[in-house]
């Protein structure tokens, strides 16, 4: 029972029924969510060959709005950050104007917001941004990456100059100003899944000599200096951030996760963010008890479902119950939203999930595999 016991908590009462904590509501900053369902980010390739968000962008996350919390996809804070045709971009007016369409569609079906804002890094081609890729040091991924005219090989990215590090802070920073203009309640700090800040943080992709590069002090600075600014721009109760350690997407490897991730979670718990995102959590692992130690804020845990390959029948429910025991606050899941545009009402209710089809279409603009996923009435 609450200290107050005239006026029982959201928790209380619910703790009386059987209800899962799933669906109870929850606080993010200054937000109040209905439940503690984060639709996560994913790239969808929607918006137009500028980056402008289409309005069938609207449409699809406005089908999602049921879910407590709607983190939308990787989005570029600048032109050369750029990672695959078709992403969304949010450093120009036109982009501000398209993102407005999206959050005031979702608003308007109730709704709430966070932009994901993700510089790709080594992860780009010119023929995609216009731009020759910039990261930590000249290391490229490996084999091909698509661009508006196929696959290509990957170019090797220029090593940045400390002054272009310097500004793509800065890009971070006015990106999030844009994105509360556009309407969203926040920004989620991509440092996760193989794309800039993640390649700062490993010393396969990070072979620098300078303040950035070398000892895992050197190594966290950007990903904190970029939620530094985001933060001072528009709140810490407004920035988000998303780490993935140990996670091999984009080529990636990390040999010494326990050493960086605490490292940047000392450094990022106090600037107080309103909240952190881990990829791929499990409550078995020693790791993720560590990170929950560290952080004394919001945890959203993203469940490590089978990747690739057929979600559980129950969507993940199962696997986010055992986070939200192990200490998680809120849980996102990725496919089960794509497929499920009422996934709140499906997994209270127990009823069936539409499992994920035509999943080459992940990628590929249209309706088909994007809008057309049935609800239950
Ligand atoms: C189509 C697709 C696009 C994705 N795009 C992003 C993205 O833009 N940013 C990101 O951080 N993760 C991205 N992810 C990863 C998801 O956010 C999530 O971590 C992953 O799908 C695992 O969750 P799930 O098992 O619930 O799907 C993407 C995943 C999918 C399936």
């Amino acid at each position: 029972m609450s200290t107050n016991t005239l006026v029982p908590t959201a928790t209380d009462t619910e703790t009386a029924g059987q209800e899962s904590p799933l669906f109870r509501p929850a606080r993010l900053g200054a937000l109040r969510l209905a439940n503690r369902l984060v639709m996560a980010p994913m790239t969808r390739n929607r918006a137009s060959a500028t980056g402008v968000p289409e309005p069938i962008m609207a449409t699809y996350y406005a089908q999602r709005a049921s879910a407590g919390l709607i983190i939308a996809e990787a989005t570029t804070p600048n032109a050369v950050g750029a990672t695959y045709p078709h992403i969304p971009a949010i450093h120009d007016e036109s982009h501000v104007a398209g993102w407005r369409r999206v959050t005031d569609a979702v608003r308007a079906a109730g709704g709430q917001m966070f932009l994901q804002l993700q510089h790709g890094g080594r992860v780009g081609h010119p023929e995609t941004s216009g731009h020759h890729p910039l990261a930590p040091s000249p290391v490229p991924l490996p084999g091909t990456i698509v661009t508006p005219s196929g696959h290509r090989e990957n170019v090797v990215p220029r090593e940045m100059t400390e002054q272009e590090i310097h500004a793509t802070v800065a890009d971070f920073a006015a990106a999030a100003r844009r994105a509360v203009d556009a309407g969203f309640a926040g920004v989620e700090v991509h440092a996760a899944n193989g794309y800039l800040l993640h390649q700062f943080l490993s010393r396969h992709t990070n072979h620098r000599t300078d303040g950035y590069g070398g000892s895992v002090a050197n190594r966290v600075r950007l990903t904190v200096e970029v939620v530094r600014a985001v933060a001072e721009a528009i709140g810490a109760e407004r920035v988000g951030v998303r780490i993935a350690p140990g996670v091999t997407a984009n080529a990636m490897t990390e040999d010494d996760v326990d050493e960086v991730y605490p490292a940047l979670l000392r450094e990022l718990d106090g600037l107080r963010p309103a909240y952190l995102h881990v990829v791929f959590a499990d409550p078995d692992q020693p790791l993720f008890r560590t990170l929950r130690q560290a952080w004394s804020g919001t945890l959203i845990a993203n469940p490590a479902l089978p990747w690739p390959g057929p979600l559980p029948a129950d969507g993940g429910r199962a696997a986010a119950e055992r986070l939200l025991a192990a200490g998680a606050d809120l849980i996102s899941l990725g496919r089960s939203f794509l497929a499920n545009p009422d996934l709140v009402t499906r997994l209270r209710t127990g009823a069936p999930l539409n499992p994920v089809r035509e999943a080459h279409l992940m990628y590929v603009g249209g309706e088909t595999g994007y809008t057309d996923y049935p609800t239950l009435d």
